[in-house]
């Protein structure tokens, strides 16, 4: 797997998130915490650049109308339909009881390859969306993605 240097760790602070060219492709890179996560930059749904979206935490659905928020899980919101994508996964989630099933008229496609029932979260299910992932690490002073 050819693996591209692209750019040194100091350039990519946590909390941040950028838009850069690999090999013709635009890719959305995010620190969450120092944790690097690589999403191709072309929202599944209609292409919108996910590196434009809002990211925070996965929240699941509890009864009575709360949330309860992950502590570790965190999506990126595209900024055209809101579809949220898992930053580690790419994977969409939607809940099942909105509108936006009903709106979107979703064929749910259990079983994939990204998902299984125990990373299911509680009172979400997945979307038919899957946005594309890459592997990134930091290398010594740089960061490094596999394509
Ligand atoms: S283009 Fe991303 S949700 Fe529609």
């Amino acid at each position: 797997v050819p693996r591209f240097v692209i750019g040194p760790v100091e350039s990519f602070p946590p909390g941040t998130r950028h838009r850069v060219e690999v090999d013709g492709r635009g890719i959305a890179i995010f620190n969450d915490g120092g944790r690097f996560f690589a999403l191709r930059d072309v929202c599944p749904h209609m292409g919108a650049p996910l590196s434009a979206g809002t990211v925070w935490r996965l929240l699941h659905p509890k009864g009575g109308g709360g949330y309860e928020v992950s502590s570790d899980r965190k999506v990126v919101k595209c900024p055209w339909h809101g579809w949220e994508y898992e930053l580690a996964t790419g994977q969409s989630w939607y809940r099942p009881d909105t509108d936006r099933v009903r709106a979107y008229e979703v064929s749910v496609e259990h079983g994939s390859e990204l998902v299984d029932d125990e990373a299911e979260p509680a009172g979400l299910a997945p979307g038919p969306y899957v946005a594309e992932t890459f592997p990134i690490s930091v290398d010594g002073d740089y960061v490094v993605i596999e394509l």
